[in-house]
């Protein structure tokens, strides 16, 4: 089969330059985008009388057969078709003749594959936030269920101060709203049709940008045509967005593996999404946590990929850029597939509060407790801190708690020590008395929570308002 732009050639492409040239085997995943586009711009060519009324409906009409055919399963591509605009064009052709051969007019494969990655970016991006919305409904949810449920706060893997379960979820809900934020944010900057730019530098017929960018519903056009065939960075930042999202997706997945060991056992994660050992029959493994924690290595890959493809490339398009796709596909995948295997895992898990209990005995966890409320009496917090910290070294000698110490041991610690300067040393005073803004105190996390799902409702009614 000669290839589209076979006219100045004499020789065809040798097959291993065929194999090693085409990019069809992964990216007829943007079909129905490259369809898309194309009857947007015949649209415009028709509008602008660059082809005719019936030229454009017949091409249109065979663009949706195609695109059906495509989706049924029954076009089989070929490497010879080198990528699917190609791989389009080449079917329209085959059907409609000259009239198909119109279809190109004004346009080139470097701004088409620009205009058909963003619609795609588009609509995945909304079924990512999809995505983060639901786990953000699981996190609000379990934040709820455990807003007053004590847990061990920790700074270097040391027990450090009490807080709750809702607290420590609502850190996470923090973050991937961030992640949300991020996403929005490349989103509204890739909305922006490139469509029309054509090779590099633009067209000398009479196309119109501005409705190309209305029919496929952008903000308005790219700025410049050289800049739009070489730019890739919404992908960089969308790679960006989802390494960070991925990291968190990691740190969660890290606390749930170590939560879930027989050291802490702070949660049992359900039978449903752990797997057991083929040789050891007691192993209930938390496999899913274990690949929630790894998966985000294959997306730092693929953002170090694309940034080092793109890395030194002159104006304007490059081959380099067919680059872009594999560890892009791959990104959204892992990120899509993570955020709902997560969420759904976590719906799923109990706290076990009794062990939280049975591990929050030790620590000293209430210490800084005790110096503040030394400090609230008049001491000056730096000496607090010192003395709070001889009552942790006589306990640890005397294998005691707080609790456990006398009048007279305190006053052995430190003459100003009397048993009524010490408040209420029990983890559930500690607690309740954070009242900070932000801080652990149930009421505080229920004002989060309550800030969060107003937040989450209201970005849920604008992604399905722009719909
Ligand atoms: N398959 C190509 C890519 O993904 C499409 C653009 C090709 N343009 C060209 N001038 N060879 O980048």
């Amino acid at each position: 089969m000669a290839n589209l732009w076979s006219g100045r050639f004499e020789k065809e492409m040798e097959d291993i330059v065929a194999q090693f040239n085409a990019s069809i085997p992964y990216d007829q995943k943007l079909y129905a985008c490259d369809i898309q586009g194309s009857i947007a711009h015949v649209t415009m060519l028709a509008k602008q009388g660059i082809i005719n009324d019936d030229e454009k409906d017949k091409i249109i009409a065979t663009l949706k057969k195609i695109k059906d055919r495509i989706a049924a399963g029954e076009v089989e591509f070929s490497i010879r078709q080198e990528d699917i605009h190609m791989a389009v064009e080449g079917l329209l052709i085959e059907e409609l003749g000259d009239v198909g051969k119109k279809l190109h007019t004004a346009r080139s494969r470097n701004d088409q594959v620009a205009v058909d990655t963003r619609l795609y970016m588009k609509e995945q991006i909304r079924e990512i936030l999809e995505s983060l919305f639901f786990m953000e409904r699981v996190l609000l949810e379990k934040a709820e269920q455990y807003a007053d449920s004590l847990m061990i706060g920790f700074t270097h893997v040391q027990h450090a101060q009490p807080v709750t379960v809702g607290f420590h979820l609502m850190a996470y809900f923090q973050m991937f709203k961030r992640d949300i934020e991020r996403l929005q944010d490349a989103y509204d900057r890739m909305n922006y049709c490139p469509l029309g730019s054509c090779a590099l530098a633009g067209t000398t017929l009479p196309i119109d940008r501005n409705l190309t960018s209305d029919l496929l519903g952008f903000k308005a056009p790219t700025e410049n045509a050289m800049d739009s065939v070489s730019d890739r960075d919404y992908l960089i930042e969308f790679i960006s967005a989802a390494s960070i999202s991925m990291m968190h997706i990691s740190r969660l997945a890290e606390e749930f593996v170590w939560w879930n060991s027989q050291e802490f056992s702070y949660i049992a994660i359900d039978d449903s999404y752990c797997t057991g050992s083929s040789i050891m029959p007691q192993k209930k493994n938390p496999d899913m946590a274990e690949l929630l924690r790894g998966k985000v290595g294959r997306v730092y890959g693929n953002l170090i990929q694309l940034l080092t493809v793109m890395k030194g490339t002159p104006m304007s398009y490059n081959k380099d850029f067919q680059e872009d796709k594999e560890g892009l596909f791959d990104t959204i995948e892992t990120w899509k597939s993570s955020l709902r295997i997560f969420a759904k895992m976590m719906e799923k898990t109990e706290f076990r509060l009794d062990m939280i209990a049975q591990h929050m005995k030790k620590g000293f966890l209430n210490a800084t407790d005790i110096a503040e409320n030394l400090a609230k009496l008049g001491m000056p917090f730096r000496e607090a801190h010192e003395v709070v910290g001889k009552m942790v070294k006589f306990c640890e000698r005397h294998n005691k708690n707080f609790e456990d110490l006398t009048g007279a041991e305190l006053q052995e610690i430190d003459s100003r020590l009397t048993p009524d300067k010490l408040s209420d040393l029990s983890i559930a005073g500690c607690v309740n008395a954070r009242t900070s803004f932000g801080g652990t105190a149930p009421p505080e996390v229920r004002r989060q929570i309550s800030a969060g799902q107003n937040w989450l409702e209201a970005q849920e009614n604008t992604l399905s308002e722009t719909r």
